[in-house]
């Protein structure tokens, strides 16, 4: 059976910019929890638990043990068909834009170069005192517990943008302005409970882009989307490329 229509695959074809918002759930099917579903409590803690200065101010350990254990199950993980899709359409055309809100790193692995991470990167450490940066795997800090900058000996902390803190200003003009030049806004996978994302689909659509969400889970960005998929994105992504793309294998 199709699942677009055949006005919208024009839209997609003849689109000089698209736009992909991918969250957790893009990553489920490679065995990443997401953040609100099932099994994305950690010793019950929830995300907005841990993922706050004031967490880290209190109990640095407690943190940094929570992101090595998410870091070790990204380490594990592989890309799958929802990422490899995304990188091949970039690799095709270059009109073709991420953003993403996950940190797990692997979009790049699946060869999507282009991309903005809007969290930051669960492989990338700061320094709190001089915000000189580390590659947690690299530079060698890949144990557990608290590391420490190897140039001036401050608490080092996970490089991601924690609830209430600032986003990065440059990949916050850059998301918006790629969504409000879009024609089509994909929104994979995520449950658009943090507002700058959700804002970025909005604004996406408000510039008059259609919306196409790909989640099993309706959410409030549901009712201003063309489209909705509630299917996994590993197998919705592919089978909307051989629609769009009838002609070319996603091998
Ligand atoms: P959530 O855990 O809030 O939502 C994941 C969404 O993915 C849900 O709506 C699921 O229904 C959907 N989903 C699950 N499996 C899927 C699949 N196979 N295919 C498609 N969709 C699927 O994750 P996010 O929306 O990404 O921030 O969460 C946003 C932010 O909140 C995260 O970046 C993180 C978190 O706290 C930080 O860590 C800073």
């Amino acid at each position: 059976m199709e699942l677009l229509p055949k006005d919208s695959l024009e839209t997609i074809r003849n689109a000089d910019k698209i736009v992909f918002l991918t969250g957790a759930g893009i990553s489920n099917e490679s065995g990443i929890p997401t953040f609100r579903g099932e099994g994305g409590l950690w010793k019950n803690f929830r995300a907005e638990d841990l993922a706050t200065p004031s967490a880290f101010q209190k109990d640095p350990n407690l943190v940094w043990e929570w992101y090595d254990w998410r870091r070790e199950i990204c380490q594990k993980a592989k890309p799958n068909p929802g990422h490899l899709t995304i990188a091949k359409w970039q690799k095709k055309m270059k009109s073709v834009s991420l953003i993403t809100q996950n940190v797990d790193g692997l979009h790049p692995r699946a060869g999507s170069h282009s991309l903005i991470e809007l969290h930051g990167n669960i492989f990338r450490a700061r320094c709190t005192k001089c915000s000189e940066k580390f590659h947690l795997v690299n530079d060698g800090f890949d144990h557990s517990g608290l590391k420490y900058c190897k140039h001036c000996e401050s608490l080092l902390r996970p490089d991601i943008v924690w609830f209430g803190e600032e986003y990065d200003q440059t990949l916050l003009t850059k998301s918006w302005e790629l969504c409000k030049q879009s024609q089509v806004v994909f929104v994979v996978g995520t449950s658009a409970n943090v507002s700058v994302p959700a804002n970025l689909a909005h604004t996406a659509i408000r510039n008059g882009a259609i919306g196409i969400e790909i989640n099993p889970d309706e959410t409030n960005l549901t009712p201003s989307m063309k489209h909705h998929f509630d299917g996994k994105s590993g197998e919705v992504l592919p089978q909307i490329w051989k629609e769009v793309f009838p002609n070319e294998s996603l091998e």
